[in-house]
């Protein structure tokens, strides 16, 4: 059996999400009881019902087995009100101790970009989103184009507000199953928004912050064309997200792409895969056009050594159920594009981590703080 500095050494591997510090060193440690067989553990929060205790329970159980103990009991208790006040001292943190409600419980958040416009961003990330969904994920768009938003048309929504929840949080409308928020919910339809730095930042933060998103498997967030702003500002509130490139198959979107994928991690987002969009058409007699040339997908994927997680055709069912309101993968799983779709979600399963972030340890870098943004805040009554 390990020793007791052995188990606590292991537990420095448990951090808390809000204080960024591990368990031993925020003196959170209660009790270690080293059995014949197994180890318990008991853990101080700061809060009775905080609602994280399942992601320390999965933590402490990690630390645990990595020291060839089977993990038994994992308890909690509050910190004395002498405790905390010694605790917030040492932090030098004014006013209370977090409590765990803001802790984000998304286990992944993918922007889907390009750089290039026009290129089916969108299209992928409302047929992807429907395709995890399928494979009982659950999960979230965010439309991340301040400007030319499209995603509220391609799920059928923006006729009514999303609504407020009693504790001011905004709920996201629902299509297909899926969680869904742009800023198309909130401005009338056509109506120009001319977004300037600062509050672009307090935007973005609110769709993160303000929005009830819940407990999220996948959280998809669709950029705008170009590899500006937006991009850094996502970067800054989620360190933690990563970067699915989207490229067709032709040259010039191949090397925007490339410019988009060094801007992305530039700014320390990490960079997930390449999917290729419209890669060739198919006519009903099966012959094979290809529109937009052949293999820029592959180049960019071998290139930036990434996977390619899929290669999705031209097909009308998905231009079309674009324009009606209901993915293609919803309606018509049969669809050439559909299908590639969702092969493209069953990679990204299997090349996305299961547990949530707060248990995945980001580079010590990338554990920054916050800006508080400034700007105006959204139109949402
Ligand atoms: N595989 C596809 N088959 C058929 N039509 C497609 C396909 N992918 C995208 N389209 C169509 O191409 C157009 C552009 O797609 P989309 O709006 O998804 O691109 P985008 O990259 O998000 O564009 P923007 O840069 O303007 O945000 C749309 O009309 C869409 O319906
Ligand atoms: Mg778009």
């Amino acid at each position: 059996m390990p020793t007791r500095e052995d188990v606590l050494e292991a537990l420095k591997s448990v951090i808390d999400p809000e204080l960024k510090k591990d368990v031993v060193e925020l003196g959170m440690v209660r009790k270690i009881t080293i059995g014949d067989e197994r180890v318990d553990v008991m853990i101080s929060l700061t809060t009775n019902g905080c609602p994280l205790r399942n992601h320390f329970v999965v933590a402490v159980r990690k630390a645990i087995r990595s020291v060839g103990a089977e993990a038994g009991e994992i308890e909690f208790d509050v910190l004395s009100p002498e405790e905390k006040t010694a605790l917030q001292k040492k932090l030098g943190i004014q006013g209370s101790l977090p409590t765990g409600e803001n802790v984000s419980l998304i286990k992944n958040v993918i922007c889907v970009g390009s750089g290039k416009g026009g290129v089916g961003k969108s299209s992928l990330t409302v047929n992807l989103a429907a395709a995890l969904t399928a494979e009982g994920k659950s999960v979230g768009v965010l439309d991340a184009d301040v400007w030319g938003y499209s995603i509220p048309r391609m799920f059928g929504l923006g006729a009514e507000r999303p609504p407020v929840s009693a504790e001011r949080k905004i709920l996201p409308l629902e299509a297909q199953g899926v969680k869904v928020m742009s800023i198309g919910f909130f401005v009338p339809e056509d109506s120009a928004v001319v977004w300037r730095g600062p509050m672009l930042h307090k935007a973005l933060n609110q769709f993160l912050e303000d929005v009830e998103w819940g407990e999220l498997d996948y959280l998809l967030i669709d950029l705008p064309p170009g590899t500006g702003d937006v991009s850094m500002t996502l970067a800054q509130l989620l360190p933690q997200a990563q970067f699915l490139l989207v490229t067709t198959p032709q040259d010039t979107a191949q090397k925007v792409a490339r410019r988009a994928a060094e801007m992305a991690t530039k700014v320390n987002l990490g960079l997930l895969g390449v999917v290729e969009n419209m890669s060739g058409f198919s006519t009903p007699d099966g012959q094979r056009y290809a529109i937009f040339g052949d293999g820029g997908g592959q180049e960019l994927a071998d290139e930036l050594d990434l996977p390619l997680f899929g290669k999705v055709p031209i097909t009308m069912g998905l231009r079309e159920q674009a324009d009606a309101g209901v993915p293609i993968v919803s309606v018509n799983p049969d669809d050439a594009a559909a299908q590639a779709v969702r092969h493209v979600a069953r990679a990204v399963i299997a090349s996305t981590p299961e547990l949530p972030p707060l248990l995945q340890e980001l580079p010590p870098m990338l554990t920054v703080e916050r800006n508080e943004p400034k700007g105006a805040s959204l139109p949402m009554a």
